[in-house]
């Protein structure tokens, strides 16, 4: 549970699309790709939700409607969106000088594509201690030649950024962990309906401009699900309960979780964790060694083998095919003997559509 409840509006980033996430997003986006059966941007909500944050923007560039249509008004999860579109891509910053009539006094700012367990509260009681005019999340990573590094001094003040550094100019461990707390007036410095980023451009125009500019470091789980990779790590570490989502109670180590209207034949073999959603058949001996997260409507064949994989919607699976390492997209039919390793499968049909 978060230390305290708090008052504070939050921004959601939910555009690009998703090119690292490829071909995953061809047919959906981002935001909508399903985590242990729920749409990430669900866990999202309830992750903020969780700290009493339940006035929350919705800045979104991508396939907008797909997003409006699934969460509406954001009732049904206790919260109440807000939705900031953009008729072109305005970067992280420009998205939210977009949404700047919903925002005053202090806010906070998430990627869209990042799963944390970062206490805000506490955050928060960070940012107004030190006075800052915009406090980031840190977090430490092994090699941060991929991220935005941040240099902090003793205090916390941020004196430098540094956007991908190659390794000989890696100074700090510490990155961008895309979770900002702003006061409202910085927007100011951002301009209005072109392309502007944080990372570029307004963090290092307050620096430029002395502005008190802060880092957070955290500790806790982190994970930015922009690969299909990613993807499937965030799914098997909820599952191991490595990672907690608000959404899902947690699994014990080898508990089988199935919805209603599932049919395991009685010679399946299935060892946790797994989730089996609704209407699925499971034929015989098939062979389930989890983590392993079923949609609904699925179908394996007899003797089928899966470990470590995500299946979507209606995915149907021929017999004797063994997955391990898959993530497998809705509709999509496995062939009867195919031996599908580490791999990202999706229809024929959907590969060129958005
Ligand atoms: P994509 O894979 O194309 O989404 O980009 P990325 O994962 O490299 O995202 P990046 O680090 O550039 O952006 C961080 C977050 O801001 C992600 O959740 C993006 O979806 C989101 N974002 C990036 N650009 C925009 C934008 O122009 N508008 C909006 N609303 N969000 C954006």
């Amino acid at each position: 549970m978060p230390k305290s409840k708090i008052s504070l509006k939050a921004v959601i980033l939910v555009g690009g699309e998703g090119t690292r996430l490829q071909p995953l997003t061809h047919v959906i986006p981002k935001p909508m790709l399903p985590v242990l059966n729920r749409p990430f941007l669900e866990h999202t909500i309830a992750y903020l939700k969780k700290y009493a944050v339940e006035d929350i923007i919705l800045a979104l560039s991508y396939l907008p409607e797909v997003i409006q249509d699934y969460f509406g008004d954001g009732s049904k999860l206790g919260v109440q969106l807000t939705y900031a579109i953009e008729s072109h891509p305005l970067g992280t910053a420009g998205a939210v000088k977009n949404a700047e009539q919903y925002l005053d006094g202090t806010f906070v700012v998430l990627n869209g594509d990042i799963f944390t367990d970062l206490d805000i509260a506490d955050m928060l009681a960070f940012h107004q201690h030190k006075r800052a005019k915009a406090s980031i999340a840190l977090t430490w990573v092994d090699n941060p030649c991929a991220f935005g590094v941040v240099d902090a001094d003793s205090d916390g003040r941020i004196q430098r950024f540094v956007e991908k550094p190659s390794p000989d100019q890696v100074t700090s461990n510490w990155i961008n962990a895309g979770i900002y707390i702003l006061e409202s007036e910085v927007l100011e410095h951002v301009p209005i309906g072109s392309h502007y980023m944080f990372e570029k451009g307004l963090f290092p125009l307050l620096l430029e401009l002395g502005e008190p500019v802060y880092g957070y470091q955290f500790s806790g789980h982190w994970l930015d699900m922009g690969t299909p990779e990613k993807y499937l790590c965030l799914n098997c570490d909820l599952l191991l309960s490595k990672a907690k989502s608000v959404l899902i109670n947690r699994l014990s180590k080898d508990e089988v979780w199935c919805d209603q209207d599932v049919t395991i034949h009685p010679s399946a073999k299935i060892i946790g964790p797994v989730i089996i959603a609704s209407g699925c058949q499971i034929g015989q001996r098939v062979h389930i060694k989890g983590p392993v997260i079923i949609g609904p409507n699925c179908y394996l064949g007899d003797d089928v083998s899966l470990e470590e994989t995500v299946l979507w919607r209606g995915v149907n699976i021929g017999v004797g095919a063994v997955l391990k390492q898959c993530v497998i997209g809705n509709d999509t039919k496995v062939t009867a003997k195919d031996q599908v390793i580490n791999r990202v499968v999706i229809p024929q049909s959907s590969q060129n559509c958005t």
